[in-house]
């Protein structure tokens, strides 16, 4: 079956119908996947069935995968993927990361210089209720920024902490090491990138993790990142979810935010994911750098 599109949200994100992500792709399906990807940062594919290996090659087309770093997360069989589960084991530890709870509005690794932004994300069991993922669109909420808001934030950079997202988890993940502290110091990232392949200006945020902005002081940074967030988190921006079992969404973290809602603790719920390159010629790869003293000051 050839593939055919279908777009959601004025085409934000994509449904592709007609995929068997377990057998090998021929190269012109899989060009047309790379350069939907580019356009359209969320890809929904629903009744798949497929193994780690299988999950794993697929999102391999798209860029090297990264070996999960959260080792206690990662699959026993396939490094690169990691489980994203409130299960727990015969030892009552938990199988994965990232529990029952609420995830707010983020941009995975944006606290990193070199960030893996892209990511795809394969349902197994799901709770009856709650659990739901929606993604927002920040080429939409950038264009859509009142023209004072836009010029504020052009050429402005954003601190993001790597210990601020720590924070805000639950449970077992709460635990900031010193060595998390040590090993992941604030770094500074453009707030607004133009996009490679479009040439549209995207917002770049995260409201786990940016503590100010760089050359402005406290008060002044976080309302205005507050006056941002309210703005570009309008539901007119948002691609809401409703899992099936089965559905793969793949996703830029170089033009969105997604946010998890939370699910009742006695449900099951088993998730499993990739974390992808992806490339800076198709997609917005944040280069980021170490924040100095006086961008914190
Ligand atoms: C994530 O934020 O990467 C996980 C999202 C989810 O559990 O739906």
């Amino acid at each position: 079956m050839p593939l055919e599109t279908r777009p959601i949200k004025n085409g934000f994100a994509h449904e592709l119908l007609g995929l068997r992500l377990w057998e090998p792709l021929d190269d012109s399906t899989t060009d047309k996947l790379r350069e939907l990807w580019a356009r359209h940062p969320v890809l929904v594919v629903r009744r798949q069935a497929l193994s780690e290996r299988e999950l794993a090659d697929f999102s391999a087309l798209f860029g090297p995968l990264e070996r999960v770093v959260r080792t206690e997360w990662a699959s026993p069989a396939v490094p690169e993927v990691g489980l994203i589960s409130n299960l727990k084991d015969g030892q009552a530890q938990p199988i994965g990361g990232l529990g029952d709870g609420e995830l707010q509005w983020h941009s995975d690794q944006s606290y990193m210089m070199h960030p893996a932004t892209g990511a795809a994300l394969y349902a197994l069991e799901l709770p009856p209720k709650g659990g739901t993922t929606s993604w927002l669109d920040l080429a939409a909420a950038y264009a859509g920024l009142p023209d004072r808001l836009k010029q504020l934030v052009e050429g402005r950079n954003g601190v993001f902490s790597y210990v601020k997202r720590l924070a805000g988890y639950q449970g077992v993940d709460r635990v900031i090491s010193s060595e998390a502290k040590r090993n992941t110091p604030p770094v500074l990232h453009p707030l607004v990138h133009t996009h490679p392949v479009t040439g549209i200006n995207v917002l770049y945020l995260d409201s786990t993790t940016t503590i100010r902005i760089a050359g402005m002081d406290d008060a002044s940074g976080c309302a205005l990142l507050d006056e941002i967030y309210s703005f570009a988190t309008r539901p007119e921006f948002v691609y809401r979810h409703e899992w099936q079992v089965g559905d793969v969404v793949m996703w830029d973290n170089g033009a969105t935010m997604h946010r998890r809602e939370p699910f009742d603790p006695t449900a099951r719920r088993l998730m499993k994911r990739t974390t992808i390159f992806l490339s800076r010629e198709s997609h917005i790869v944040p280069d980021g750098c170490l924040a100095s003293e006086e961008a914190m000051a």
